[in-house]
């Protein structure tokens, strides 16, 4: 069930979208297209202003989504979670028995994760997705994005899902999270819905789609969403 948002709330809610979209639409018009991450993350640090997506908690859509795939797959020990942001997730995993590396472009993101989670087992990382280390291409069983994708601009979409494609090892599986649109609608302002052409470039890069589901997460306003999980070929 998902949080209901009073009028204030969503108000609220509403404006720190705009200030994320107004800093996504300068630094991409500026040949910047990543920087506005960081900014938003400090902006949110020094002026106490929330991050749009950060609700403090782990993303109830990856909670469901393991229980619909629960005892169906058996992973192994090591999870990277992409773009980790305040560490909510990463921590959800860690307390299943994972052995978490988490990362994000923001150092000030990272900061936080510390300092929120002083004792976490999670290895917290500041890095750019298309810098990973070059140790982690193909070593991880399972490979967490949610909500990355979706704030990158369309034409660096395809590079960052092949990028994070490749960190999982083979017979390791991959688990996306994501807004949706149907191939013909537009894709309005940001966060950008993938198409599901997109999301299907995995099945031509050894990738077997193991479950997927289109639905409508009954948040306010309701959002169409894609979860899946993919195994790549051993
Ligand atoms: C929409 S947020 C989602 C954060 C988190 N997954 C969540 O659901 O709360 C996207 C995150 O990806 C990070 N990010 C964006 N581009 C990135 C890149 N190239 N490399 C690593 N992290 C990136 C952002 O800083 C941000 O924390």
């Amino acid at each position: 069930m998902r949080k209901t948002l009073c009028p204030i709330e969503s108000t609220f809610m509403n404006n720190h979208r705009a200030t994320a979209r107004q800093l996504a639409q300068e630094a991409i018009a500026a040949g910047h297209p990543l920087e506005w991450f960081e900014q938003l993350y400090a902006q949110a640090l020094s002026e106490g202003v929330s991050v749009p997506w950060a609700d403090h908690v782990p993303n109830p859509n990856l909670i469901e989504l393991f229980q619909k795939i629960d005892g169906r797959f058996s992973f192994g020990q090591r999870a990277l979670k992409v773009g980790c942001g305040l560490g909510d997730d990463a921590e959800w995993l860690s307390g299943l028995g994972f052995d978490v590396t988490a990362f994000d472009i923001s150092p000030t993101a990272i900061s936080v994760c510390e300092s929120r989670f002083p004792n976490s087992k999670v290895m917290y990382i500041t890095r750019d997705l298309f810098q990973a280390p070059d140790n982690w291409s193909g070593a991880f069983d399972l490979v967490l994005e949610s909500y990355t994708l979706q704030v990158l601009p369309p034409e660096l979409r395809a590079k960052a899902l092949k990028q994070i494609s490749e960190f999982v090892l083979p017979g390791g599986y991959l688990m996306l999270i994501t807004r949706l649109r149907g191939d013909s609608e537009a894709i309005g302002s940001m966060p950008w819905p993938l198409a599901q052409r997109e999301i299907d470039t995995l099945k031509s890069q050894g990738f077997v789609e193991r479950y997927s589901e289109d639905y409508i997460d009954d948040e306010q306003p309701a959002v169409r969403r894609f979860r899946g999980c993919y195994q790549r070929e051993a």
